[in-house]
């Protein structure tokens, strides 16, 4: 490359920064230019390392992220540009570490507010050893058809309007980066479009001038003429009349300086960037015009007419034969993101997965329509969170208490059930909260907690065949079936459970009607008949009981079948009991008990002396 071209083709580039979008624009530009590698080599983020996936026309690729620089520059030492994303904290720091680099020769600083003094040393180490800064406050610049420089340029549209993916023959710089984009429209209204187009910046002292790189321009036999944008305040453009008086600019050079108004206005102006004020006379962009006007440059009479000047220089190059027909090629098309094209209603597909109970999308989330705020606010309660989340119902008060009743009443029955039994042997194992917690949970079933569910099928199959609760008892033993929720180990007619009691107390104090408690009691005259322990257990009273609110709350039938089918029950015992599971996994780290092992005296040792001999069996 060139000692005056700073990119190419072949450039590759890091972005310092966690700018996706920048880069996935530069990855647009360079497809549409048909470049045949990307120009991003990797990304710069010193809070991760890893990969950024961006699109390469349709196909995602990964862009690799290195922590510093020194790492970038190591794994690709074929880049040599550093567009610069970080704040104007440390814009200078890490602009002067990318410069120190071997490989690194041009950094485009994006930050705006950067100390000038910072600048004005970053600007002489890189003159010093023959590198380039472009920048600060500055959105960088575009070589066309070869290279972009983040942001640059605007959108992927405005690129392919202007023509920016192939090169014209104008050398095109400017202080603003906005001005610059409407000075590639101007260019590319009025003559072949531009060759590459740089804005330097706004502040006081870019760290490299308009003058700068129109001497860039001037030595590249590819620019035909150049076209400059200049800026109330400072004196650049008087250098820039100088170099075109002394020779040292020879092309056509088109140039206007904006910001005429300030003159002619009563009151003080205020412009955007930093630089743009003129303290003095010489500042002004009257001033200035008129100085590069006598100097030799195409200055026109207002901004209206500089398009005109543009033309008019083209023409005659054109008619001199120094402009070289452009190849025209044919841009490749740039999907749209998906995003995009779902905002813009443009495209439909169907989804794959569906939520009909929570919708977090919004400012707040929602719980079955009810925004979280109004969940607190209106006092819902783990009970009318458990309706709105399960059953999708804004359920009554008394059935938000009989829920939050039942997690009370189950949430612990003591260190020797077999789900906190599995919960203390597993923490004294060493292992965590989740391992321990989950070997208690998987003990839940049809002998323990897990009877809910069961008790809510059978004692509903009883009543609703309308068997009497004898007929109902002698049918499940010839089908010999344990009725589920009849039974337990403990509690019996004389040792009665009395969180039993508690929940049936509630069930006929709120409930309308309790048709299936009815009949469940009923049948356990029958069995504790047989037997004093089989009781109307925790989980069948539980069992009974939701079936009658679900009636009460207008549920039918088949609804409550299904919803048996699912689980629904036993999940307010598992609920309820990992609470108490919790607990005994904290009461074991707490008194950090050590590994659990069974006495031998509680084991019954029944081996035999040898095993059984299989003898051959002749076929
Ligand atoms: N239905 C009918 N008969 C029963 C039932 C029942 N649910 N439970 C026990 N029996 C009978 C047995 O067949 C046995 O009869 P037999 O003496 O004629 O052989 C007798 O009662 C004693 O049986 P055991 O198994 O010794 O009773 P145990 O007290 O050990 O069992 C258990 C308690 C496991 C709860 C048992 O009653 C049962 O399986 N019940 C159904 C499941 C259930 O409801 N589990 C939840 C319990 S509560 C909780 O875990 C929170
Ligand atoms: C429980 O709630 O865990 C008990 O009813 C079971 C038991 O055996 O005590």
């Amino acid at each position: 490359m060139e000692d005056y071209e700073l990119f190419n083709r072949k450039t590759k580039a890091f972005i310092f920064g966690t700018q996706q979008r920048a880069g996935q624009r530069m990855l647009d530009f360079d497809y549409l230019s048909q470049r045949e590698t990307p120009s991003v080599a990797g990304f710069i983020t010193p809070t991760g390392e890893g990969y950024y996936h961006l699109f390469w026309g349709t196909k995602e690729i990964r862009v690799p992220r290195y922590r510093s620089i020194e790492e970038a520059v190591k794994a690709h030492p074929d880049a040599d540009v550093m567009i610069n994303f970080a704040s104007e904290r440390s814009s200078a720091e890490t602009t002067m570490e990318a410069l120190e680099t071997e490989t690194i020769r041009t950094v485009v600083m994006i930050a705006e507010g950067v100390p000038q003094r910072d600048t004005r040393k970053i600007a002489a180490f890189a003159k010093k050893n023959n590198k380039w800064v472009i920048g600060p406050a500055t959105v960088g610049g575009i070589k066309a058809g070869a290279f972009k420089i983040g942001n640059a340029g605007g959108t992927i549209e405005n690129i392919k309007e202007l023509k920016l993916y192939r090169p014209g023959s104008v050398g095109f710089v400017s202080v603003s980066g906005g001005m610059s984009n409407e000075g590639y429209n101007i260019c590319h209204l009025n003559s072949d479009g531009i060759y590459e187009g740089i804005a330097v910046g706004g502040d006081v002292y870019p760290a490299t001038t308009l003058l700068d790189h129109l001497l860039r321009y001037e030595k590249n036999p590819k620019i035909k003429m150049m076209v400059c944008l200049g800026e109330v305040g400072g004196t650049d453009e008087y250098e820039i009349a100088k170099a075109v008086k002394n020779g040292e600019i020879t092309k056509p050079l088109v140039m206007w300086v904006t910001g005429t108004c300030a003159k002619v206005l009563p009151g003080q102006v205020q412009f955007g960037h930093a630089g743009a004020k003129a303290d003095r006379e010489e500042a002004t962009a009257q001033a200035k015009n008129k100085a590069l006007r006598e100097a030799g440059v195409i200055v026109p009479n207002s901004f209206d007419d500089f398009g005109e000047k543009i033309r008019e220089t083209f023409e005659k190059l054109k008619a001199e034969g120094k402009i070289e027909p452009v190849v025209e090629p044919t841009p490749p098309n740039i999907p749209m993101d998906y995003s995009a094209a779902v905002a813009q209603g443009l495209v439909r597909r169907p989804t794959h997965f569906i939520s009909t109970i929570c919708d977090e999308r919004g400012e707040l989330h929602n719980y079955c329509g009810v925004p979280i705020d109004e969940v607190i606010k209106k006092g819902y309660g783990i009970g009318g969170v458990i309706g709105l989340l399960w059953f999708k119902k804004d359920l009554p008060k008394y059935a938000r208490e009989f829920i939050e009743l039942v997690l009370q009443i189950v949430a612990d029955h003591g260190p020797a059930v077999s789900g906190a039994h599995n919960t203390i042997v597993t923490a004294r194992a060493g292992k965590g909260l989740i391992e321990s917690i989950i070997s208690g949970i998987v003990t839940i079933g049809p002998r323990f907690g897990g009877a809910v569910n069961g008790a809510a099928e059978h004692f509903t199959w009883g009543l609703e065949n309308n068997m009497s609760p004898r007929e109902f008892v002698d049918a499940m033993k010839a089908k010999n079936v344990r009725i589920q929720g009849i039974g337990h180990r403990i509690h019996s007619v004389e040792n009665p459970d009395a969180r039993v009691q508690i929940m049936i107390e509630f069930a006929r104090k709120h409930f309308p009607k309790t048709p299936l408690l009815d009949y469940a009691l009923a049948v356990e005259k029958v069995t504790t008949m047989k037997k004093s322990s089989l009781i109307l257990n925790v989980d069948g009273c539980i069992g009974v009981l939701c079936v009658d609110l679900l009636k009460n709350l207008g549920y039918s039938d088949k609804e409550i079948k299904e919803m048996i089918k699912m689980g629904f029950f036993n999940a307010l015992f598992i609920l309820g009991r990992t609470i108490g599971f919790m607990g005994h996994y904290f009461d074991q780290k707490r008194l950090k008990t050590p590994l659990y092992r069974h006495p031998w005296d509680d084991i019954l040792y029944d081996v035999p002396e040898k095993p059984d001999k299989v003898e051959n069996v002749e076929k």
